[in-house]
């Protein structure tokens, strides 16, 4: 049974709610000043990740400010890299960064212990349930097997994941078993975190538009079909939002490759596209997050556009891709009223 007081599980559920319900992804960040207050309390990111104190109240500040209909639990998709022990680290200025993985390191990895780990994120979900809202729908995620992959094999990110794809036609059976390997315990995570407390969860494919055809299909879509079924066949009432950022036309099929609830939408997604996706069910997205940094017409414009091709619809109202540092608070507040303003 779903609660009926929260907007988000009742769009994900096939409902078309007006206004539609709204997040956004990273909502709680940089852009925030009390984020970057904690944030400095905290020592290094994965401390603020692991400390349920700091993570729970980073993770309520945008829902404080700007009464969101979903908090996203605050963490990072590379705790489970962190949790197989391969020395990730976030310094200043360099973005993420671990010890480079090879099909030696492949084969050692190890799943023991990894949910273990991660028991201070349980912790925080849990304490987030008490304290939300009734009405606010909290959400869980983890990293998509492909998106992590990238992470794991090149050691760091970088713009086309190249060394990856690379690794991927050089190495596929290694390859095969590091998609499948993290499909497993992401799904477990993913399992953890509704038991905790989670009411949906998103899956982060954030690297997914740097895949050709065969490889989307092989690396993308099936790893999370695989993730989805775990997760469903022991959580029948989970409801799941599968995010492939850059997929395109791929989109078509992939709801019904993976067994999504919902779909998450990039910015390039053409709108007319987007109506024929939400056919089929609900979708999320897709506002382009410099739009949020433009605010005034740019942002009204892009705002009324999605909402005027999709609020008809099962919709969540989003970003196209994460919020970033340089956006003005107050243009998240033009953003939240002009949304939660629309009439059809
Ligand atoms: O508010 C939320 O959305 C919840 C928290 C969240 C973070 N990361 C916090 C974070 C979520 C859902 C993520 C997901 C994530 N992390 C993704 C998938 C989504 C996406 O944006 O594509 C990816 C690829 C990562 C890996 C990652 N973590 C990178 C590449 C970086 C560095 C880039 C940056 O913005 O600095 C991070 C760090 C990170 N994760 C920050 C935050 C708030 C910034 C670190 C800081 O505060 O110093």
């Amino acid at each position: 049974m779903i609660d009926e007081r929260r907007k988000i599980m009742r769009v994900l559920s096939g409902e078309a709610l007006t206004p539609p319900p709204l997040w956004l992804m990273r909502q709680a960040g940089r852009y925030l000043p009390e984020y970057r207050e904690t944030r400095a309390k905290a020592g290094s990111f994965l401390d603020l990740c692991y400390t349920p104190d700091h993570a729970v109240e980073v993770t309520l500040q945008p829902i404080r400010r700007y009464g969101f209909d979903a908090a996203i639990l605050f963490s990072d998709i590379l705790v489970i890299p962190d949790a197989l022990k391969r020395n990730v680290r976030f310094t200043e200025g360099h973005g993420p960064e671990m010890d480079p993985i090879d099909e030696a390191g492949i084969l050692a990895l190890k799943p023991e212990g990894v949910i273990a780990h991660l028991e201070p994120v349980m912790e925080t979900v849990r304490r987030l349930r008490w304290e939300l809202p009734a009405e606010t729908t909290l959400l869980g995620f983890c990293g998509a097997p492909w998106t992590v992959a990238t992470y794991m094999i090149a050691g760091h990110g970088t713009p086309d994941q190249a060394p990856a794809r690379l690794f991927a036609y050089r190495y596929p059976k290694a390859f095969e078993h590091l998609l499948m390997l993290l499909a497993e315990i992401s799904a477990d995570y993913l399992v953890a975190q509704i038991d905790a407390g989670a009411d949906a969860v998103q899956i982060f494919d954030s690297w997914a538009g740097v895949l050709g055809e065969k490889e989307f299909e092989a690396f993308a879509a099936r790893p999370v079909a695989k993730m989805i079924a775990s997760v469903k066949a022991r959580r029948p009432q989970a409801r799941i939002i599968a995010f492939a950022k850059g997929a395109g036309y791929q989109l078509k099929t992939y709801r019904q490759k993976t067994g999504a609830d919902a779909i998450g939408l990039d910015w390039s997604v053409p709108l007319a596209f987007a109506r024929e996706l939400q056919k089929e069910g609900p979708v999320q997205g897709n506002l382009d997050p410099m739009r949020v940094v433009a605010g005034g017409r740019a942002l009204e414009e892009g705002i009324d556009e999605i909402l005027q091709q999709l609020a008809h619809g099962p919709l969540i109202f989003n970003l196209g891709h994460g919020i970033t540092p340089q956006a003005d608070p107050a243009n998240v507040t033009a953003l939240v009223e002009r949304v939660r303003g629309w009439r059809n």
